[in-house]
């Protein structure tokens, strides 16, 4: 897809979201820039404490308060009516009319979000009812069609089940069946798989597959697995401490990556290749900085074996290197 193509349902531009604390200020995500557009699915890729999570917080307007605050950035989402809202300045009512019915969200551990002392099928409903009215036995009515959507065997009886009563495949979706309900044009999905054995997570990868090519909504895939960023997107962002440092297609980016820490992670993949030649993995040397204390300019400057002393001046932009791939780095030159 080329740039003018691309129709972008939501964008984030410049997102800094930090938590104030008496140790500090947490500067968790500082500087998250992507584009989700229609019918895509967007990985947001990086290890564990890069800020992926809070980025989907922010969104939702779900961040914890008042610790967690929206510093600096513009979340602009494109709403069915075609109206344009910018999330990180809009109020509760607006965010409350959006979550769920338009942008929703399923979580790694699904029963974070499932109420133990409901039926799966009263939740849904619940969920329908909420947002659209009618009538109690229609919500339910569609909740059995949502849980036949999402494949779960015996709909007519599990929709009476309880979220206990169920395996942890079928719980995750129920959660996805829970977050489609009213058909958003947006599902952010925060390590929805991680939790999962790996037969499992690849049916629940192809079930998503195949309900967004069913509705054409957008995927924001959060994951720190780029195995599942190979099977599910179209695009993938890296974090790194907080910022988006690489941006590209899917291929583009196992292809050619281009940012040092990209190129690092890469390498920690096993190939066959590597375990022909009996090589070892190469990991990243050192760790994630602590987000209470982010070294100046690039933040992935003291792990990187190309840094020179301009990394540290200033923070990279992030820029295009390609055609529809961008990176964070002064020493990668456009093409
Ligand atoms: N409620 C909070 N209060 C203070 N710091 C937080 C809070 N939530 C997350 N953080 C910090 O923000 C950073 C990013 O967290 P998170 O977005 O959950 O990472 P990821 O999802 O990429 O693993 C972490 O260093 C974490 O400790
Ligand atoms: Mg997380």
């Amino acid at each position: 897809m080329t740039a003018s193509s691309r129709d972008i349902v939501l964008s984030v531009d410049g997102l800094k979201t930090w938590f104030h604390s008496r140790d500090g200020v947490a500067k968790s995500v500082d500087g998250v820039t992507f584009d989700l557009a229609r019918g895509e699915t967007l990985a947001i890729v990086g290890e564990s404490g890069s800020g992926k999570s809070v980025t989907s917080l922010s969104i939702m307007g779900l961040l914890p308060k008042p610790a967690g605050r929206i510093e600096a950035g513009k979340i602009l989402f494109r709403d069915r009516g075609g109206k344009h809202h910018d999330l990180a300045q809009a109020s509760a009512s607006t965010l409350r009319r959006i979550r769920g019915a338009e942008i929703a969200m399923i979580f790694q551990e699904p029963m974070t979000s499932l109420n133990p002392l409901y039926t799966v099928g009263d939740q849904i409903a619940e969920a329908v009812l909420q947002h659209e009215g009618g009538s109690h036995a229609a919500a339910l009515k569609r909740a059995q069609e949502m849980l036949e959507r999402v494949e779960i065997p015996a709909a007519a009886r599990r929709v009476n089940e309880y979220p206990h009563q169920m395996s942890g495949g079928m719980r995750q979706r129920v959660m996805i069946a829970l977050a489609l309900a009213c058909n958003p044009s947006v599902l952010i999905a925060d390590e929805p798989t991680t939790a999962l054995d790996v037969t499992v997570q690849a049916q629940i990868l192809d079930l998503l597959r195949r309900l967004q090519a069913e509705s054409g909504m957008s995927i924001l895939f959060v994951t720190h697995n780029l195995g599942v960023v190979a099977e599910i997107a179209h695009r993938v962002a890296v974090m790194y401490a907080g910022r988006v440092v690489e941006d590209a297609g899917v291929y583009d980016l196992f292809e050619r990556p281009t940012h040092p820490y990209t190129r690092g992670l890469l390498s920690c993949i096993p190939t066959a290749a590597l375990l022909a030649s009996r090589e070892r993995l190469q990991p990243i040397p050192g760790n994630v900085p602590s987000v209470l204390a982010l070294p100046p300019g690039c933040t992935f400057a003291p792990r990187c074996p190309i840094a020179e002393p301009a990394c540290t001046q200033a923070v990279p932009e992030l820029l295009p290197v390609w055609p529809e791939h961008l990176a964070r780095c002064i020493k990668v030159t456009p093409q």
